[in-house]
């Protein structure tokens, strides 16, 4: 795995997009193409009000990928299925900040249990919340949409939270990773990696099209000002 704070912007692709009747083939279309994580959207109908998928499809994507497994969940009180996810391959666990009384308890679960520790916020949280979290934290995740949906419209404003990340993660000397996720594509890529974003999550972008290599190689070339 790439190490914290390296200069390379990082692709994930979200599943959610994917045609699932093929996915492995996908997966390694998006490999091909760049991608360093495969992001993976549970949601439980409560937290969000959508059903997506959850452990049994992580655990049968897990030996036909190397991609690190970055695993988003949408669901109240995460605290129940962390190790769940665990052993069924998730390499890095997002929790949200609405979704459970104690942030704290929950990220240093996730730690011992082995894996990378995430928090996010949805659009109306102030990200100020998390900042004594943040030394428990491998990365952070500030949602550009309301999550729930793919194929939403990407809200610009949300990447103030992404540089006062960058100016309390520098002041504090802390190394965690800042992942962006909702509405990403080539078209904003740049103003993201510009704002501070270590980790672009892009689900209609890249899998909801029809080459995903080509998409995912088209995200980075933007993200990095080379088209
Ligand atoms: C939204 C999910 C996103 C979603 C992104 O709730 O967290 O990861 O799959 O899809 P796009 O890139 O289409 O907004
Ligand atoms: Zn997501």
């Amino acid at each position: 795995m790439d190490k914290p704070n390296s200069d390379k912007i990082l692709l994930a692709p979200s599943l959610l997009a994917a045609d699932f009747s093929r996915l492995g083939e996908q997966l390694a279309e998006v490999r091909r193409g760049g991608a360093a994580y495969l992001h993976l959207d549970v949601m439980d109908g409560l937290f969000v009000p959508n059903i997506s998928f959850g452990v049994p499809v992580v655990k049968s994507l897990r030996p036909h990928s190397d991609l690190v497994f970055d695993v988003h969940l949408m669901i109240d009180h995460p605290e129940r299925y962390l190790s769940a996810f665990v052993s069924a391959g998730a390499d890095i666990l997002t929790i949200h900040y609405e979704a459970t009384a104690h942030p704290r308890e929950a990220l240093e679960q996730i730690r011992s249990l082995g894996v990378q520790a995430s928090i996010s916020v949805k659009p109306d949280t102030p990200v100020e919340v998390l900042y004594d979290l943040l030394p428990l934290c491998d990365m952070v995740l500030i949602m550009t949409v309301e999550p729930g949906f793919g194929g939403q419209k990407f809200r610009p404003e949300q990447l103030e939270k992404v540089r006062k990340l960058v100016r309390e993660r520098e002041a504090r000397g802390l190394s965690f990773r800042i992942q962006a996720d909702g509405g990403i594509g080539a078209e904003n890529a740049r103003e993201c990696a510009e704002a501070g974003v270590d980790v672009l999550v892009a689900g209609s972008s890249v899998l909801g099209q029809p080459d995903p290599c080509e998409a995912a190689r088209a995200v980075l070339r933007a993200a990095e000002g080379r088209d």
